[in-house]
């Protein structure tokens, strides 16, 4: 069953969704979500497994959206929500901007590493048309607030196949949007526009890795998970097909049966 819950981290309430029982694995979700964006594979945990799914700082239900700081701030989050909860190592993972915490504290904190999921992300770091582009959405989030935001991403966070055919995930993902705040939103994105690339640091996780993307996904390219797998000494690589951007989300069914059997195969 899943469940909500609050834990206090350094002076902050954080919310977390929960499920299952047993080897953890924590997923980070991407931006500009939360964390229900889990939901499907909180629904769907393997025997033997507990999935828990925390709010990234500033973001979800009741978040001030103050105090986002770096992707480096965010990742240094997810080691006191281990340390809160007394777990002291976990599968730790995450899509898009949650696959970029992921790689962050990878750099910060292997050791609490048992395996690595890289959903819908990408290791290498903005081109200074992307950093423009980043400034520009900053801009425009200050000026017309979140639904902005979602007007714009919308179109792009779903695949082709899921805008003509899951017309429930829209509205869905534009709820999820706009329950963050405008200044959550822009402190991320510099956040996001801010990091390095971390090629080097995949080049030397030494466990095991579900790099995992949609043959639809028009933010990210497929070529940029090749690329992590390509250097990557552990990994294994999965292209869902019929699946955009938010790939958990758009074949929930798919993404979870490989998350599934890449836990079993490696834990
Ligand atoms: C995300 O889904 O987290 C963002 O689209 C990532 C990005 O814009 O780089």
């Amino acid at each position: 069953m899943l469940r909500e819950a609050y834990i206090e981290i350094a002076g902050r309430r954080l919310r977390y969704l929960y499920a299952g029982s047993g080897w953890p694995l924590v997923l980070l979700h991407a931006f500009p979500l939360s964390a229900d964006l889990w939901r499907p594979q909180l629904e769907r945990v393997p025997r033997g497994w507990q999935f828990l799914a925390p709010d990234l700082r500033g973001f979800g239900p009741g978040s001030s959206g103050s105090g986002i700081g770096s992707l480096d701030d965010m990742a240094a989050d997810v080691p006191a929500f281990l340390d809160a909860l007394e777990i002291d190592r976990a599968a730790i993972g995450g899509l898009s901007m949650g696959g970029y915490i992921t790689m962050a504290l990878y750099r910060a904190a292997p050791e609490r590493f048992t395996a690595m999921l890289l959903a819908n992300t990408k290791a290498t770091a903005d081109s200074p048309e992307g950093r423009a582009a980043r400034d520009q959405m900053v801009a425009l989030v200050n000026r017309e607030g979140p639904s902005a935001v979602a007007n714009q991403m919308l179109p792009k966070l779903l695949g082709a196949t899921s805008h003509g055919a899951r017309p429930h995930l829209e509205p869905l993902v534009r709820r999820l949007i706009e329950g963050n705040t405008a200044g959550g939103i822009a402190a991320a994105i510099q956040a996001i526009r801010d990091r390095p690339d971390s090629m080097a640091t995949l080049e030397r996780a030494a466990v095991p890795a579900l790099v995992i993307t949609g043959d639809e996904d028009a933010i990210i390219p497929v070529s940029e998970s090749e690329a992590m797998h390509g250097v990557m000494p552990r990994s294994q690589l999965v292209v869902l097909p019929s699946a955009g951007h938010l790939s958990s989300l758009e074949v929930p069914e798919d993404f979870s049966e490989a998350l599934g059997t890449f836990l079993r195969a490696n834990l």
